[in-house]
């Protein structure tokens, strides 16, 4: 694992859009799988404002969606959906054609699972795989305690991820259960990177990169990926001792 400190949030959020921009301009049809929140909100801002710059053609991308809240309707300003149509689709004028997000109203939630597996298997694969980290260590909505083989699967919300995502909605709501792609489909996607802004992320971070890897703290499977990659800003990294940091495994 490959671990990068940048500055600040501008500054990691500046070379995590170089990241997308560069895999986009060397592989146009390139599968990306993103996270929404907080963390990589200027990223995209960024992606969108030098692929306009720069004419980088986002027109041949696919991207599958990472995670939804069940029963969040997509016109709901705290849904994936919304965050993606709005940060990132609309102004790069991605095609719905391009766009593969999990429904998280279907009634048959499996099958949305099943979907979203056969379209990255169809696709050979996930090039670039962004993830955030949650206060508890998960990544996508794979909450402490997952199984580390699984593909994309429905989990009951951790309280943590219930009561920190409210901060996404404009008023209150049950969040009980996720729709979210396993850390299976993390580990296999080509590359991985996982984006940590703050001081309040340096404790989940530290865990992360120093303590033993487990199923307790699904972030800390980064590790185990052989082209995975954390940036995090000087905050997020202030608990770092120094015991883990080159531990590539
Ligand atoms: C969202 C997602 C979550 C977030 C994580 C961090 O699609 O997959 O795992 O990445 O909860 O959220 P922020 O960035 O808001 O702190």
């Amino acid at each position: 694992m490959n671990l990068s400190i940048y500055k600040d949030y501008n500054d990691l959020s500046e070379h995590a859009a170089e990241t997308i921009i560069a895999l986009v301009s060397r592989t146009p049809d390139a599968v990306l799988c993103l996270a929404s929140g907080d963390t990589p909100l200027l990223t995209y801002q960024l992606v969108v404002r030098k692929a306009i710059k720069n004419g980088i053609d986002f027109s041949q991308c696919t991207f599958v969606g990472l995670d939804e809240w069940v029963g969040v309707p997509p016109t709901n300003e705290g849904s994936c959906h919304y965050f993606f149509y709005h940060h990132l689709f609309q102004p790069l004028r991605i095609s719905n054609g391009q766009i593969h997000l999990f429904d998280a109203l279907s009634p048959d939630l499996a099958q949305e699972c099943r979907k979203m597996e056969k379209i990255i298997y169809a696709k050979n694969g996930i090039d670039l795989m962004l993830v955030g980290i949650g206060m508890n260590g998960h990544i996508g909505f794979n909450e402490p305690g997952v199984s580390p083989n699984r593909y994309a699967h429905v989990v009951e919300l951790d309280e943590i991820t219930r009561a920190v995502g409210q901060k996404y909605f404009p008023q209150p709501v049950v969040l009980s259960r996720g729709i979210t792609l396993g850390l299976q489909s993390f580990l296999e996607a080509k590359c991985a990177v996982l984006l940590a802004s703050g001081v309040k992320k340096a404790s989940v971070i530290r865990q992360t990169v120093e303590d033993e890897i487990s199923p307790a703290l699904p972030a800390s499977i980064i590790r185990n990926h052989s082209n995975g990659h954390m940036m995090l800003d000087e905050a997020a990294a202030s608990a770092l001792t120094g015991k883990g940091t080159s531990q590539a495994i």
